[in-house]
């Protein structure tokens, strides 16, 4: 059985790779990647793999049985296209499982939500397109916010709008050891899994860092307008909008979800008392 796993010169990608390897030959797994020598480090063999172009995608699938896609990084209606290249390649290539790295998030009202409802579409695409599949929506990534500390630290505070609402935070070795799972075992095929940890409030983040890193922050929400015109002037329209947009969706509720980490990985999640033990 060969798997193989898109996007393997970044992080997610990357971790998915290294989690099938400790279960699998390396020989069964092939790295597929739009920057290939950024992936030469895995040990794997790599393929040419941008989302833009189906042919390359095509000769790259070969022989190969279960896809894993990770969700691009364009914009919505460009990713869609992309998504269904991949989709189309593999389909022609005779690929017979796509596993998809979704993501959660609010599907409406926010700035955030046309990449939320891009990723929805692929799901659809997807679930139409007469392969096996399996869906993971991917909680928010934690990691932002320990490579934020320095500015954390400078600012004395984390700062965003939002509130005191829940979001169900993951990591990436948490999701590729879901992932894993949900390529290798066909029991999975069918199902849509939310994948994330226990949710946290900003408040119960800020108290982890502080422990973590012996820092006195303290949680200052703002409102969505404040925390939109503070983002756009750092990070410039685009990118401070989706910003503020994901912390929208995280003020009014939608990243407070039930998991089906434990469904999709047969084990709970990391705790996060274990996670912030271990990066000190
Ligand atoms: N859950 C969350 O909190 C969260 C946060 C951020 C992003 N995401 C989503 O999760 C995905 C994976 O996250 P990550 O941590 O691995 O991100 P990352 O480290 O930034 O990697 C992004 C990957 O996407 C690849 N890529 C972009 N455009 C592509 C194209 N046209 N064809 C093929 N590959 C392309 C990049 O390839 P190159 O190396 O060639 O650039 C890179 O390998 C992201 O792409 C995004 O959709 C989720």
């Amino acid at each position: 059985m060969k798997i193989a796993v898109t996007s393997v010169s970044g992080h997610l990608g990357k971790e998915i790779v290294k989690t099938l390897m400790a279960i699998t030959a390396k020989e069964n797994i092939i790295g597929l990647a739009r920057t290939p020598q950024k992936a030469q480090d895995l040990g794997i063999e790599i393929r040419p793999g941008d989302y833009n172009d189906q042919a390359v995608l095509e000769t790259s699938l070969h022989s190969i049985d279960i896809l894993l896609l990770v969700s691009g990084m364009d914009a919505p209606d460009k990713r869609i296209e992309q998504h269904r290249k991949v989709i189309q390649a593999a389909k022609n290539s005779g690929v017979k499982k796509i596993v998809y790295t979704s993501i959660q998030g609010a599907e409406t009202n926010t700035a955030f939500s046309p990449i939320v409802q891009s990723n929805r579409q692929t799901e659809q695409d997807i679930i139409n397109s007469g392969l096996d599949w399996v869906i993971g929506r991917n909680g928010i990534y934690i990691e932002p916010d320990i490579e934020y500390i320095d500015t954390y630290k400078k600012l004395g505070a984390v700062y965003n709008c939002a509130g005191d609402s829940k979001c169900g935070y993951t990591t990436r070795p948490e999701l590729a050891f879901a992932y894993a799972k949900m390529l290798m075992e066909d029991k999975h095929n069918g199902k849509v899994y939310n994948l994330h940890g226990q949710a946290l409030t900003q408040y119960q983040l800020v108290e982890y860092l502080n422990q973590a890193f012996t820092t006195n922050l303290r949680y200052s929400p703002m409102t969505v307008e404040a925390y939109r015109e503070d983002r756009m002037a750092e990070l410039g329209e685009f990118l401070g909008n989706i910003i503020a947009g994901i912390y929208q969706g995280i003020l009014e509720g939608e990243c407070d979800n039930v998991s089906q980490y434990q469904q999709a990985a047969g084990r709970p999640h990391q705790s996060w008392d274990s996670y912030f033990n271990g990066i000190m």
